[in-house]
């Protein structure tokens, strides 16, 4: 039995069975976020049916149940990716303010005028925008690593780029808009030796492929919780004990103070430090029970299934006349991005809908990358853990439908 054919997991993910509009749903859009299964949504559902409290705070059983999941999926998190230290895991709403903290709490405190940093070309704007507002204020320079037209970094201008000037690259471990798997940990290394910190954005990877960041050796790396089968909300900054030390809070608040005067303040240690107010409670209890989930099945056979949905999805796609693939690298993940000669993605896009099917279209927050494949939109089918064979012959078929509609 193979598992796209008979996918025994499709059935833990409410959404993924629903008629819509008369039509069977095919849900490929897990880039975007991915579903969630029951039992995260049980647990979050738990939290404010029965035991909903403030976390840290409170001395009754209510306060401490809820501080004990929410300290618990900090634990959980920092077995996953094999953190050091629990610590080093600090909770953010997602890896778009991850990036951003370390932007301004480190790039922005210790970066000088003319050191530069180094991005590549296929960066998510959440990858590029907060260093530029850094860069812009600190006069620090931007360079782009380039890519070739499969879509993988050119390592050795990435060599020729590595420079002492270098003190900080940034870059995406498993693309969003093309699906390649980055080299990341070679590329650390080399960063290291012009003595440059990385930053890997791993909001694709951390369901995807095991990560780990001792193994990689990276200084700092981000992940949301909603691209993991978590709640939106939520994601995680990890990043090396000594950097969060000597980096500055990002925020002042609740809870990440030690002592408050009005002649001086003195800050929590880590985690707290970075982890003002009121937290997303209900998150990050949805996002534990999330890394459980993931644990109980295990990341190599979720990469199994979406290895196997990549290669029948990229051999069936492939047999449409005038539909070309972006994105070839060697190494992927469950990602085809695709545009059909003479049709405008939207349109591709909402005829398809109406198919049932649910893709992303358009320029998937990556818009140098567009300008570099010299298109202004991609329509992208990313595959999940919950597709089966049958999304994918749907899609093939809605698309077809496409083209006989366009070319009558
Ligand atoms: N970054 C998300 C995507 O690729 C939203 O669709």
């Amino acid at each position: 039995m193979s598992l796209i054919t008979d996918n025994p997991y499709r059935k833990d993910f409410p959404v993924a069975d629903q008629v819509i509009n008369g039509k069977r749903l095919a849900y490929l859009d897990s880039a975007a976020t991915t579903l969630k299964p029951k039992i995260v949504i049980d647990e979050m559902d738990r939290y404010y049916r029965s035991e909903t409290s403030n976390v840290h705070r409170g001395l009754y059983w209510l306060s401490e149940n809820a501080t004990t999941k929410f300290e618990s999926t900090r634990d959980k998190v920092a077995s996953l990716i094999n953190s050091p230290d629990r610590k080093q895991v600090i909770f953010t709403k997602g890896t778009t303010e991850s990036i951003n903290l370390v932007a301004q709490c480190y790039a922005r405190a210790f970066l000088k005028e003319g050191d530069e940093i180094l991005l590549s070309q296929m960066e998510h704007h959440s990858n590029i925008v907060p260093w530029q507002m850094v860069a812009e204020e600190k006069k620090l320079t931007i360079k782009v690593i380039p890519i070739n037209p499969e879509g993988e970094i050119l390592q050795d201008q990435y060599a020729k780029l590595l420079t002492p000037k270098v003190k900080l690259v940034s870059v995406v471990y498993v693309s969003n808009a093309l699906g390649t798997i980055n080299p990341v940990k070679a590329m650390i290394k080399k960063a290291h030796a012009v003595g440059a910190k990385v930053f890997i954005d791993a909001a694709q990877a951390i369901a995807h492929k095991k990560v780990d960041v001792q193994d990689l050796d990276v200084d700092f790396l981000a992940f949301s919780g909603h691209k993991m089968f978590g709640p939106t909300g939520v994601g995680v900054l990890y990043a090396k004990e000594e950097l969060l030390n000597m980096m500055p809070p990002y925020q002042g608040g609740g809870d990440m103070i030690d002592v408050v005067s009005f002649e001086k303040t003195t800050y929590s240690n880590l985690p707290h430090k970075f982890e003002a107010g009121t937290p997303s409670i209900s998150a990050v209890i949805g996002l534990g029970t999330a890394v459980d989930y993931i644990n109980q099945i295990g990341i190599d056979k979720i990469k199994q299934i979406e290895d196997e949905l990549l290669e029948y999805g990229t051999k069936k796609l492939s047999t449409i006349p005038g539909l070309k693939i972006y994105g070839t690298a060697e190494k992927k993940a469950s990602v085809i991005s695709f545009g059909i000669d003479g049709i405008h993605p939207h349109d591709i896009a909402s005829l398809i809908d109406k198919e049932g099917v649910a893709i992303r279209t358009g320029h998937h927050c990556a818009q140098p990358l567009m300008k570099f494949l010299c298109v202004p939109a991609t329509c992208r089918a990313s595959l999940s853990l919950y597709n089966n064979q049958e999304d994918i012959d749907q899609l093939y078929k809605a698309i077809l439908k496409v083209k006989t509609f366009f070319e009558s």
